[in-house]
């Protein structure tokens, strides 16, 4: 048969080109090459193939042991013999599995979840919860993800206790089936926090990016903080994004070689999507002076802080007619009933559906203002240099507010309506406001990440922290 077989070695670079009946060499490295290749040939011609392939290279990088097959014959038979190399080859890679569920996770692992599945150290799935439904699918379509496996738990009004029970059930018996090296989740949703739980009654270890972020008050964040809180316990390694991120869990008695400062992932996915040729729809901007985007779906800001705040807006929208107001409502009922009831009948204010993650990154770069109670929003606007009034009382994203560019403002209608009317009328205290910086990451965080994990199982070495 003629094959030619291309070894690399991190010591060693050289090109065998044999006929494998000829039998081994007698160098030890191209002996056990040699008997892979074989292996992997023999497979090939009694289970897949009919007949031999015309030409085929395999590659060693022993580094870590992958091997590609290529074929210059593309003739049908060959497919099989690609799949069966990758399958072998698989099994000598540390398996990594990334869970998340929600919008936001979906829009922060998706960076990472690339960069692993590039790395020929790792092979890599992606398992959704489907906490969210429709807000999920958008993001994994923006960035052409298609899971390995969807739990597909949403449920219209679903409880807490419902999001935890599914997602422990239903992900255990893939954990059991299809067990991981190590399981990454992100953040302080309940899928995350179920999801580490799920991987630890297996004993699997968890990397938790986006650790560290804290209020310290229980219920604010609420459930967040705690999610945030009970997965670090039960975490392996840190993704800390930020060095306060990683002092609270150094705070909290983790280890500090186990954690990486990394940055944060929401700023590699902006590298992506921001165009500077970008261009709101005039149905929607109604080509207004100013745009100011909101958005709010906070659990604990339902009811009467909700209300405040888009009394506030409403108050606003009619004193500042040459402003449009843009409102991506979640798709959580309760904030479409209130937002439609106190904010629908404005000429000035846009209710409309949940943003493709592409779009909302390029509204928020053009808008002259952000309100919003979202997490990620608060990471993302620094770097775009975009003002935000942040719709809670505390928040477990200090950086911002110390780069000058977050300010917390609550829920009280008077204090949001005099804030807004501020950074309209005032000038000096808008621009001390809207300066881009970059607290939250530098676009490589995904890269650390990778690093980190490889450093982890002594594939490679420890990355360098991140520095703001
Ligand atoms: C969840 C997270 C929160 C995160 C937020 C991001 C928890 C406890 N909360 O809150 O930390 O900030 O996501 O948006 O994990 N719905 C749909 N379609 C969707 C998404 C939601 O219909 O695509 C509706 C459903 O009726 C659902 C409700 O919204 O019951 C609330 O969703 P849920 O995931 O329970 O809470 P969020 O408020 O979205
Ligand atoms: N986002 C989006 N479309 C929208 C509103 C927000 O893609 O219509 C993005 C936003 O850029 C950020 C993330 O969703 O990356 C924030 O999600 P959300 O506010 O739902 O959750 P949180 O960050 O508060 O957990």
């Amino acid at each position: 048969m003629d094959i030619g077989i291309a070894i690399s070695t991190k010591k060693l670079r050289f090109k065998l080109t044999s006929e494998l009946a000829e039998g081994p060499s007698e160098n030890l490295v191209a002996d056990s090459v040699y008997l892979f290749a074989k292996t992997i040939f023999d497979l090939f011609l009694q289970e897949k193939l009919n007949r031999k392939p015309s030409s085929s290279i395999i590659i060693f990088n022993s580094f870590i042991p992958v091997i590609y097959l290529i074929s210059f014959d593309f003739g049908y038979k060959l497919l099989p013999i690609k799949y069966l190399a990758f399958k072998e080859v698989n099994k000598l890679k540390k398996k990594i599995f990334l869970v998340f569920g929600t919008r936001p996770e979906a829009i922060k692992m998706a960076p990472l979840a690339k960069q692993l599945a590039s790395d020929e150290r790792f092979s890599t799935k992606v398992i959704v919860t489907g906490q969210h439904r429709e807000m999920l699918d958008q993001v994994l379509q923006s960035f052409s993800i298609i899971p390995d496996y969807d739990l597909n738990i949403m449920h219209q009004g679903q409880t807490l206790s419902d999001i935890t029970s599914r997602v422990l059930e239903k992900l255990t018996a893939i954990l059991v089936k299809d067990r991981p090296d190590i399981l990454l989740v992100h953040g302080d949703t309940t899928t995350t926090f179920s999801a580490a739980l799920a991987a630890f009654y297996q004993q699997i270890p968890i990397g938790h990016v986006e650790a560290g972020l804290s209020t310290w008050n229980k219920y604010s964040p609420f459930p967040e903080e705690l999610n945030r809180q009970l997965t670090d316990d039960l975490t392996e390694l840190y993704f800390a994004p930020t060095p306060q991120s990683k002092d609270n869990l150094i705070k909290e008695n983790h280890p500090a070689q186990h954690i990486y400062i990394t940055g944060n992932t929401a700023i590699d996915a902006m590298k992506k999507t921001v165009r500077p040729d970008y261009e709101i729809p005039a149905a929607i901007s109604k080509k207004q002076k100013r745009i100011v985007l909101v958005t709010m779906h906070r659990r604990e800001n339902l009811g009467e802080p909700m209300h405040s705040v888009f009394k506030a807006i409403k108050q606003a929208a009619v004193d500042y007619p040459d402003t449009q107001f843009i409102f991506p409502m979640h798709k959580n009922p309760t904030v479409r009933k209130a937002a439609q009831e106190l904010l629908g009948a404005l000429d000035n204010v846009s209710l409309i559906e949940p943003l493709d993650v592409v779009d909302f990154h390029n509204y928020a770069k053009q808008s002259y203002l952000i309100l919003t109670d979202s997490g990620g929003v608060q990471e993302e606007a620094p770097s775009l240099g975009v003002p935000v009034l942040v719709l809670r009382d505390q928040t477990e994203r200090p950086e911002g507010v110390a780069a000058g560019t977050l300010r917390l403002v609550g829920t009280d209608q008077q204090t949001v309506y005099s804030a807004i009317k501020e950074l309209f009328d005032n000038p000096n205290s808008y621009e001390k406001m809207a300066r881009a910086n970059n607290p939250y990451g530098d676009g490589k965080a995904s890269e650390r990440i990778a690093a980190a994990i490889a450093h982890y199982f002594q594939l490679g070495e420890r990355p360098q922290d991140f520095s703001q």
